[in-house]
Parts: C-alpha cells; structure tokens; sequence
C-alpha cells in the first residue's frame, strides 16, 4: 500500500456505550452511557479531529460496567447523527451469522453514505457465550471461525452470486442488495493481539487494533503482523489504543493516573483479570492482550495507560509521533470526561500532533521520544 506511511495520523475515540466509563475505578466521572451525551459526545469529536468512533460490545452486567447499549444499533444512531464520522461496530462471530450482519452494516452503509465499519472481536468473555447457550470454542478455533466470518462478509458485500464452503459457515448464489457503497467494502477492523490473531490479520483484515503498549510493545507486534501480511501480500493498517490525561503539567496528568488506580474497583478488576484468561494468555504461546498486564494496567479495559499519552500536550504529542514512527495509522483514544476531554484534544493536543508531523514529513529531526510515563 505504497504512500501509508506518510498518511496523517488517524484518530479514533471509543464510544462509551457501557457504563462505568473506560477505567474500572470510582474516581469521579462525568461521562454518560446514554445516548443524548453519545450523540453530542460524536458531533463534538467529529468537529474536533476525529475520524472514526468505536462502540464497543458487551452483552451482560459484569466487571463495573452494569449497563451497556448494543453495538450494531448504537452504532446506526450515532452514524444518523453525524455527518463524517466513520462509526466502527464491535461485533463477536459465533454470536452473528455473517450473512445477517453483512445485511445490517449494508443498510447502515447505505443510509450513512458509505461510513460504516466493524471491529471483528474473536472473544475472551466465556460466560457471555455460555450464559447464552453459545459454545465457547478453543481460541485459536475461534479465530478460524472469525476468518471464515470476515471471508463471507466480503464475499456477500462484493458478489451477486456469493458462494462459500467452510466449516463454520455455509453460503450458497446469495445475493446481498443492496451492496454497501464504501470501497472496496466497509473497512474491517480486528481486536485481539494473540498469535492467531495476528495471522489473521496478516490474512484478511484491513486493521490490526493493539491494545495498549509501550514503544516495544508496539514495534514487536507491527513487524511480525506486517511479516504475515507480506507472505500472503496483504496489505494491514495499524490502530493502537491509549488511554489520554492532558494537563497543563505533568504532574498534573501522573496524579489523575494515580488517582484513577488509587480508586481502582478491586473486586470488578480482579474478576476481569480472571476472565481474560481466556484470551492470548490461554494459549501456548502465551502471547496476546492482558498476557503480561499488571493490576494497574487492568484498571483501564485495554492496557491504554501503557501507551503512556499521559502529560502535557507537548508530551502525548511527541509520544503520538513517535508512535507513527513505529507504524500507526491510527490512535484509539480512551478518556476520563469524556466531552471535556475530547474538546481539549482536538483544541490543545491535536495541533501539536499535526505541527509535529509536518515537521516530521519535512524531514526536520524529530525529538528524542519521552520514557513511558506511567508512575
Ligand atoms: C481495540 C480492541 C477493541 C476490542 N473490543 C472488544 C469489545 O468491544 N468486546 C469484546 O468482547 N472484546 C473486545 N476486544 C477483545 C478482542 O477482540 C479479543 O477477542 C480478545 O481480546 C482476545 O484476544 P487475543 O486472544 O488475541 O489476545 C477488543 C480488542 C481490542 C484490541
């Protein structure tokens, strides 16, 4: 994909559509779940820089989020009430037929005017499978199934005559209108960092999301998922998530980090970290999200305190660069007020951020990036 490196950096913020906010901590929070707060929460983010939402998905009360709203649906609303924001739904194969989701996201892109998207999730929380009467399949299985399930939904959104033979799933002359108007086809984002993921990735997604992770961390996974896209000439793109504190010092930002963990929900951290067993960590291999995440790392869902944009504008700046350096595309942004939040960025950070990569472009030397800055 010649010229993705020079693309601007792309940002993406997770859509709170679970309750309980993005960290598991009783600090103080003023953002909302409900949808009056997410409708003004995405015109806001769209008309401060950003480019795409995430929503995610959650299907029962459990580890400090008691409420959330379906992803697919509340992805549709905020698509309604926006006119560029590209909204990303969460989606689990094994709990979606692809022949019916691939119907739904062609109806959303359509009415949106081609800016539907969906993030496949594999699955690390068994109980939501089994409390439904699902399997729960071996992990690496379930990211067979998630292959076959991204194979169908392109062949539905791209064929008129679609046909598929697996053992998942089973698609015989079926014809799909109509078509969605994104192209080639609404993108196709992946979450989940394990070995198979990121051959699956390497294979047929159009983004690799990675949790939250230092510089290394980061560099690790890019070069061998772009080592797997390379032996099947594929071409990925690479998302990464962090969680964002800007103050205006910081000290400032290092002590609403402390404050966050101080406050951490215990009881619901250590449940999560029970049950993300089932992901990367389950496998022999022992590589994947939440592998090595430490109690503190787990108060954020995602490892985002990792990606260290904690500090001054200047700060998270330099490290968002640093980062691009190392082969994002894309930031997913998680943040505490949302609203407030998601203002400053766009007013204070996001200009750094493109006067930097100006710099960058110019081939002006960049500065020395900052150490991880968590406490
Ligand atoms: C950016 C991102 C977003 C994710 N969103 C969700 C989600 O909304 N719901 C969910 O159940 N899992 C979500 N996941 C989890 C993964 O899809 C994956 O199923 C799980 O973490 C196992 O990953 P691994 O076994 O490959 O390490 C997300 C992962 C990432 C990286």
């Amino acid at each position: 994909m010649p010229g993705i490196e020079s693309e601007p950096l792309k940002f993406a913020y997770w859509v709170p559509n679970v309750s309980g906010g993005l960290v598991t901590s009783d600090i103080e929070q003023r953002t909302d779940w409900g949808y009056e707060y997410n409708r003004d929460l995405a015109v806001l983010a769209e008309n401060s820089g950003f480019e795409y939402a995430l929503s995610q998905v959650r299907y029962t009360a459990s580890y400090g989020a008691a409420y959330q709203h379906e992803s697919t649906g509340f992805s549709l609303a905020l698509l309604l009430a926006t006119q560029r924001l590209k909204v990303i739904a969460a989606i689990h194969p094994g709990l979606w037929h692809p022949g019916v989701l691939a119907k739904f996201i062609a109806s959303a892109d359509v009415i949106s005017g081609g800016r539907a998207a969906v993030n496949v999730v594999s699955g690390w929380f068994k109980d939501e499978f089994t409390g439904l009467g699902e399997p729960w399949l071996e992990h690496d299985e379930r990211y067979r199934r998630s292959e076959e399930f991204i194979r169908v939904l392109k062949e539905l959104w791209a064929s008129d005559h679609a046909e598929f033979g697996g053992d998942f799933y089973r698609i015989h002359d079926f014809d799909i209108k109509p078509k969605p108007v994104g192209r080639p086809h609404p993108e196709i984002f992946q979450g989940g960092n394990s070995t198979a993921a990121r051959k699956l990735a390497g294979r047929v997604s159009d983004w690799y999301f990675s949790n939250g992770k230092d510089f290394d961390g980061f560099s690790e996974q890019v070069e061998e998922v772009r080592g797997y896209a390379a032996e099947n000439d594929h071409a990925v793109r690479f998302g990464l998530n962090g969680f964002v504190i800007a103050r205006e010092t910081e000290s400032e930002a290092k002590a609403v980090l402390r404050e966050i963990v101080e406050k951490a929900n215990t009881d619901a951290v250590e449940g999560f970290r029970n049950a993300v067993k089932q992901a990367g960590g389950s496998t022999s291999d022992k590589k994947g999200m939440w592998a090595d995440s430490e109690f503190k790392d787990l108060v954020q869902y995602n490892d985002g305190f990792r990606t260290g944009l904690i500090g001054t504008p200047e700060q998270i700046a330099d490290r968002a660069i640093e980062y691009k350096r190392r082969g994002a595309n894309l930031l997913l942004l998680g943040f505490l007020h949302y609203l407030e939040d998601v203002e400053h960025f766009g007013k204070h950070v996001l200009p750094v951020i493109r006067a930097k990569e100006a710099d960058l472009e110019r081939g002006a030397a960049t500065p020395e990036p900052l150490a991880v800055s968590t406490p």
